[in-house]
């Protein structure tokens, strides 16, 4: 049998990568193989471009369009060599970000809708995870949450202003809205503790109902 894609998304500082770690675990618990990977990146030439992208160059910016492009060939890696290989063996993986970051922060963020979904059909030609746990934030939480963090090495999307972030906010709720169907909203809120509670109820109730 086929296994599945579980991604975590959504913007910085909404606490998703601390509940891939909950996911992860409780699915190991029922004796299920688990891959935990990330993107960009998730193999040692796509965590190559994830470094150079999220770096970038201070005396020569980074285009939209070639970070755009830059996602995708990292993906394309990702999914050759690790996704799918792990879905066919019948593995559960589960990815820290996915296709819907390239929608909001490329796509919504950085103006490039057009190129994303070219892009999409291209690399992914109609493929989609399984599940996907958007754990959602106020704009106003988030940035609260980054300016907390900050000193500890921030990267380029982190070091972003306003402006990008609520564009990338916007973009996150438009996809929940195409998108509902394969998408579950986590209150990202409430205090952790509530958060990982939720994330076990929904991993109950879908995998073990
Ligand atoms: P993230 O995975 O959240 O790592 P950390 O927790 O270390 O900050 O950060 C990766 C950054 O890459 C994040 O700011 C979002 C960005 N990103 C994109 O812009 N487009 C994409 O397609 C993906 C997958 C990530």
């Amino acid at each position: 049998m086929r296994g599945k894609l579980i991604v975590a998304e959504g913007p910085d500082g909404s606490g998703k990568s601390t509940n891939v770690s909950v996911l992860a675990e409780a699915l190991r618990k029922t004796g299920r193989e688990v891959v935990v990977t990330r993107e960009p990146g998730g193999t040692p030439f796509a965590e190559k471009i994830r470094a150079l992208v999220l770096a970038g160059d201070k005396d020569d910016p980074v285009d939209p369009q070639v970070e755009t492009i830059l996602m995708f060939a990292a993906r394309a890696q990702h999914m050759n060599k690790v996704i799918l290989p792990a879905l066919l063996a019948g593995k559960f993986v589960i990815s820290d970000r996915f296709i819907d970051s390239t929608y909001a922060y490329q796509g919504y963020g950085r103006s490039e809708l057009t190129l994303v979904e070219e892009l999409d059909e291209l690399v992914l030609a109609g493929f989609e995870p399984d599940y996907t746990l958007f754990f959602d934030v106020t704009l106003e939480e988030s940035e609260r949450r980054i300016k907390a963090r900050q000193g500890q090495a921030a990267d380029r999307f982190d070091n972003e202003v306003s402006d990008f972030r609520k564009r990338v906010y916007e973009g996150y709720q438009a996809r929940y809205r195409e998108c509902g169907y394969r998408m579950h909203r986590i209150n990202g809120m409430q205090p952790p503790g509530n958060v990982e509670a939720e994330v076990l109820k929904w991993v109950n109730e879908t995998f073990f109902p």
